[in-house]
């Protein structure tokens, strides 16, 4: 604890120091001026300073790299260091790295490593992008690197991304929230090496026969679908996309019956998400109330005088 309390001191008068640089440019930047205070050029060179030693974490997104943001794409441009998920984020994202950036694949580090590098690296005043896949919030191991920055009082900022989810639903041309059909989606995977709440377990979630999405368990389709079976039926739509958004992007349709022997004979075993529920099925769709000519809301006023 004592050592901690030490290296957060000394971590301290190193935010202190970089305040200090802060405010010398403030001071040069009115020395130049001939005493006259620019304050615009004041604040533009704050915030130049204040971007510099920062990390940002950065959703890549699914894959296809024009499914970036605009604001990922301008921090990788600006990064002077990138250290990117390379077993999951699509290398050519990194076409928008300027060409004297250090760039570092984290699958090749421990965390300790790459916290180390983000310390060191803002220490220096340098830019940091840590570039997750999807999303980082979803499944992306941010907590701790959050954790460790908050404890250094290092600055950062998440940009989200476009979740891998979001892809394979496109990819199935779905809605996952159908009306009347399944108005909630649970997000999850089937425990592994990460530890998961037993409450949480597939077999306890299937009880709400909602939409479900499942990471990070392609390679135990047969365990997966027999908790699933504990509460679907054995004809409920699943679908399984893999790399969806890449070219290689790959889509397998089944039912809960079959499904396990599509996904052994396709050979697909990892980055891949598992989609059950009657979205997925071929049902007439029941058309959601807001678009109905006769309610009226807050927006438009509709033909009939039923409000929602
Ligand atoms: C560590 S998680 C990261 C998820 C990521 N943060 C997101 O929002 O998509 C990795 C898992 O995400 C899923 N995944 C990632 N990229 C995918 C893609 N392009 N298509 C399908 N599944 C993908 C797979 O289940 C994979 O095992």
């Amino acid at each position: 604890m004592q050592a901690k309390a030490a290296g957060q001191t000394e971590h301290k008068s190193e935010a202190q120091n970089q305040n200090k640089t802060t405010k010398e440019v403030k001071v040069k930047k009115k020395e130049e001026n001939d005493g006259i205070v620019d304050e615009e050029a004041k604040i533009e060179a704050t915030e130049e300073i204040r971007m510099k030693c920062k990390v940002f974490f950065i959703g890549a997104g699914p894959g296809d790299p024009e499914l970036l943001t605009i604001k990922a794409v301008k921090i990788i441009e600006k990064a002077d260091v990138i250290i990117y998920t390379g077993s999951l984020v699509n290398p050519d994202i990194l076409q928008y790295a300027k060409s004297d950036s250090q760039i570092m694949n984290s699958a090749k580090l421990n965390l300790e490593e790459i916290l180390n590098i983000m310390e060191k690296s803002t220490r220096k005043g340098k830019l940091v992008a840590r570039v997750h896949t999807g999303d980082p919030s979803i499944y992306g191991a941010i907590g701790e690197q959050i954790q460790y920055l908050k404890e250094k009082n290092i600055i950062f900022e998440i940009i989200p991304g476009v979740s891998s989810l979001f892809a394979t639903a496109a990819a199935l041309e779905a809605e996952l929230t159908l009306p009347e059909v399944s108005q909630t989606v649970i997000i999850t995977r089937p425990a592994g090496k990460t530890p998961k709440p037993e409450r949480e377990a597939i077999f306890r979630l299937a009880k709400h026969q909602a939409t479900m999405c499942i990471f990070l368990g392609v390679h135990m389709i047969e365990k997966v679908v027999d908790e699933l079976l504990t509460y679907y039926d054995l004809d409920t739509p699943v679908a399984v996309v893999q790399k969806a958004s890449w070219p290689e992007e790959k889509i397998l349709r089944g039912t809960l019956n079959n499904i396990a022997k599509k996904v052994e004979d396709s050979g697909i075993e990892k980055t891949a998400i598992i989609v059950v529920g009657d979205v997925l099925g071929e049902g007439q769709v029941i058309p959601s109330q807001l678009y109905h000519k006769d309610f009226t809301h807050s927006y438009r006023e509709g033909q009939g005088n039923k409000e929602l």
